[in-house]
């Protein structure tokens, strides 16, 4: 056993986990390749959101079972959420697997391996204490870096298996928070997204998110600041001031609604009304004018009835989010809704969905035309993949931005005027001169990561 070969689904959570699974290997004197064909095990970290998300893994298994064939020796792996979900279900029904492996699991994973070769092993137990807080996780070079803040969720919306495959939810310590971010900004990483399925929940000691917010916009070279995703109900005045009086922490806020039905709300759990989520929006708009926001939304959940989804396409019209995650409903065994008969067949559904895409595109496309001619702030992460005459970057308030490619390195923030636009895309114009970051921050000296980052924020997802 010497060669892994590792791969992530779902949410950023999970890419996090996988740097902590890496760094776990690596330690361990293995080695990550990049091909399963190379390796001695591979392993999937996996999503259990939706059912297509599990959907896509088996189909990947059933890959490793052909490659199986002629190198039997292969230990095939499935970490995080599903193997959580399915747990002895997975492991008895395939003979492809030799490990599962639970969110909690992974710093055993050299020794799960090593014992995955001689016989099939699961590790499946949640545990209310394991943070990786001492782990040292080996990071995708990039501008990016992922910092999990908090582990688990415990709010039970009635859909969601993330409380079933990640246990009861647990923060980590703010000076530990600040010391990963301080060493993000050593390794040459310019922004730090903090995760948590309910990350303004994040609370250790006497400090809560506000806190940690404030703490990391004074950690010097670290030019912004995000985070993914908060809960509504967990949206304090503190938080809300901290995101607003922090320079560096960018002016958007990713906000799931999942429906502006009260009737919807309350069958989900979400714990607040529309009018409460009416009022957090007012108040973060109120603080921050300009304020880029974002939510995710489901449709046909059970009883979900044509009012109820009109009372949802009527919201997204007159709040305007600048983007929307846009879902069916996916019934999760284990879940509350799972014992619920659905009422939406899958048409409608589809038909829900596809009525708010058309929704959202338009509006989307109405509030990047009306960016033409501003100036925006664009923190460079590469070369456009389509068109590498273009610099890639994202706004402080996430839009997507391209503009001609002057050799400007990944990790710098420049300013540049928006010149076209796209219901997806703003096409700008520089309007300053590249500067080396050292003069911009007047802080730590910063070194240009050595490859750019490709993955761009998304909210937590499936
Ligand atoms: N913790 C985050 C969301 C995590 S899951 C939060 O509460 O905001 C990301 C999104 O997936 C959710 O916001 C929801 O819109 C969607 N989702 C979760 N469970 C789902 C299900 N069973 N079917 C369809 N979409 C689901
Ligand atoms: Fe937790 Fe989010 Fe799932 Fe609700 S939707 S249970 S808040 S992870
Ligand atoms: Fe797990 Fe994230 Fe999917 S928490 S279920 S990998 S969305």
């Amino acid at each position: 056993m010497q060669r892994v070969f590792l791969e992530t689904y779902g949410c950023q959570m999970n890419v996090a986990d996988s740097e902590t699974m890496a760094g776990v290997l690596v330690r361990a004197g293995l080695t990550l390749v990049d091909r399963p064909e190379d390796a001695d095990a591979v392993l999937l970290n996996t999503c259990a959101i939706r059912e297509h998300a599990e959907q896509r893994v088996l189909g990947r298994l059933g890959e490793f079972a052909h490659l199986k064939l002629t190198r039997p020796d292969l230990v095939v792996g499935v970490a995080g959420c599903m193997a959580q979900h399915l747990r002895q279900r997975l492991i008895g029904r395939s003979r492809v697997l030799d490990l599962v492996v639970g969110p909690d699991g992974y710093r055993h994973l050299p020794d799960l391996l090593r014992r995955a070769a001689g016989e099939p092993v699961a590790h499946v137990r949640l545990d209310r204490d394991e943070t990786y807080g001492d782990l040292e996780p080996r990071r995708t070079p990039g501008v990016r870096a992922w910092v999990t803040v908090q582990r688990g969720c415990d709010k039970f919306c009635t859909y969601c298996v993330v409380p079933f495959t990640r246990g009861r939810e647990r923060s980590l310590p703010l000076d530990d928070l600040v010391r990963q971010v301080e060493g993000a900004v050593r390794d040459g990483f310019r922004e730090v997204v903090f995760l948590g399925q309910t990350v303004n929940s994040y609370r250790h000691g006497a400090h809560d998110f506000a806190d940690l917010l404030r703490a990391a916009n004074d950690v010097p070279g670290l030019a912004r600041v995000r985070f993914t995703s908060p809960h509504p109900s967990d949206m304090s005045e503190r938080v809300i001031a901290a995101i607003a009086e922090s320079p560096r922490v960018c002016k958007h806020v990713h906000l799931p609604l999942q429906s502006a039905s009260d009737t919807m709300l309350k069958a989900m759990n979400r714990t607040y009304t529309i009018l409460q989520y009416r009022a957090v929006v007012a108040r973060l708009r109120a603080a921050m004018p300009g304020l880029g926001l974002s939510t995710d939304i489901i449709v046909g959940f059970p009883g979900e009835t044509p009012e109820d989804f009109a009372a949802t396409a009527r919201y997204l019209e007159e709040t305007r989010f600048d983007s929307a995650f846009l879902f069916k409903y996916s019934a999760r065994p284990d879940t509350r809704a799972y014992q619920w008969p659905e009422t939406v067949d899958e048409a409608e559904k589809g038909r829900r969905l596809q009525a708010l895409i058309d929704l959202q595109h338009r509006v989307s496309g109405e509030l990047n035309d009306a960016a033409l001619g501003r100036e925006v702030e664009v923190l460079v992460e590469s070369v456009a993949r389509r068109n590498p005459a273009q610099l890639y970057g994202k706004s402080d308030e996430f839009r997507t931005v391209v503009f001609p490619n002057d050799g400007t390195a990944p990790g710098t923030l420049r300013r540049v005027r928006v010149v076209g636009a796209t219901p997806i895309t703003l096409f700008g114009e520089p309007i300053d001169a590249p500067r080396p970051l050292t003069l911009t921050l007047g802080a730590a000296p910063f070194r240009a990561p050595s490859a750019p980052a490709t993955t761009p924020v998304a909210p937590i997802a499936g």
